[in-house]
């Protein structure tokens, strides 16, 4: 009964964005703008406690989204788009951000959907337990791989690893503990040094875990030593994870692919927004970024 009536109030709470996501289709087929947005991405700023090698986000520390700024967006964005929308706020690393518990406790008071994505580094068991407390609607945690050693290449930081993992079962824990309805997303991004070990971080999180895992493309100069080299190994690597025959799932754009697409930097997302459950934003991140056919839906650990 008690998952039967968490279904319905899900099922509730969806409607506002089925309807905007069809209004959002109509818009697109008609040219007429008949819908208020439905994700709002925010960056505070480029500011970060790591440096990522694949990453140029954490060079551009200025300028820096003033905290009454931030909390403007979020009361203006409630105005513009009533229900039904979602605010995701990155960066940078959103837990150095000052202004983020003013603007998780703004969004609960509001009734707003607001979530974030994050390296999990600064995510101790304290700071979970404050984060969750405010029932956000999502947290994406980013993690390369469950190997240390190629994790923490990609991710250099001592035992950042560890610190990681333990942030996501932490967050399950306190989602579990307090009922929240928090969606808890790792978000892997899919490059040379760390594809094969992927199915490893799917197997990590079991079979039966809350944990949806929702992969993304690299993106960045062609030169960049990211780019995945054997095509065909990555798309068996991603078949054997969906389960599915080989080269039916999966289609990886190549950077020659990249070339021309216009605006694929300037209108996308940034790399690495977050793919919210339910329809927000999917088809329009897929037309504005092609790369993201790459996109394989949210994982629940679907295989072992
Ligand atoms: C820029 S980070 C900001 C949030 C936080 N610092 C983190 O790492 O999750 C947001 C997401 O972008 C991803 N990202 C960074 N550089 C990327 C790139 N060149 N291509 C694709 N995704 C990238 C990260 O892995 C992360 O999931
Ligand atoms: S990916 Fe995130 S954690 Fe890594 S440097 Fe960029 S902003 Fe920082």
């Amino acid at each position: 009964m008690g998952n039967l009536s968490r279904k319905a109030r899900r099922c509730i709470q969806g409607m506002p964005y089925l309807r905007k996501e069809l209004a959002r289709r109509i818009s697109i087929r008609t040219g007429k703008v008949l819908v208020a947005p439905t994700t709002y991405y925010v960056i505070f700023s480029g500011r970060c406690n790591l440096a990522c090698p694949f990453c140029t986000i954490h060079t551009a520390v200025e300028p820096i989204l003033p905290d009454e700024v931030m909390l403007r967006i979020v009361r203006q964005a409630a105005e513009l788009s009533g229900s039904g929308f979602s605010i995701s706020l990155s960066g940078g690393e959103p837990m150095i951000y000052p202004a983020l518990y003013p603007a998780l406790e703004l969004a609960q008071k509001l009734g707003i959907d607001f979530g974030f994505t994050t390296n999990g580094l600064a995510l101790t068991r304290a700071n979970v337990q404050r984060v969750v407390a405010y029932n956000p609607f999502n947290i994406n945690v980013s993690i390369e791989s469950a190997d240390a050693k190629i994790n923490e290449a990609l991710r250099p930081f001592p035992n950042g690893t560890k610190r990681s993992l333990d942030a996501v079962d932490w967050l399950s824990e306190e989602k579990e503990r307090t009922g929240s309805r928090l969606s808890l997303i790792v978000k892997p991004t899919i490059m040379e040094q760390n594809y094969r070990s992927l199915p490893d971080l799917v197997r990590h999180f079991g079979k039966h875990s809350k944990v949806q895992i929702n992969f993304q493309p690299y993106v960045g100069p062609r030169e960049q030593p990211f780019w995945v080299k054997d095509l065909a190994r990555l798309a068996e690597v991603f078949c054997g994870i969906a389960g599915a025959p080989a080269g039916r799932l999966f289609h990886y754009r190549q950077p020659a692919d990249l070339r021309g697409i216009p605006g694929l930097h300037e209108q996308s997302s940034p790399p690495g927004q977050s793919q919210l459950p339910g329809f927000a934003g999917t088809q329009t991140q897929l037309r504005h970024w092609p790369a993201l056919d790459v996109h394989l839906s949210q994982w629940r650990g679907a295989f072992l």
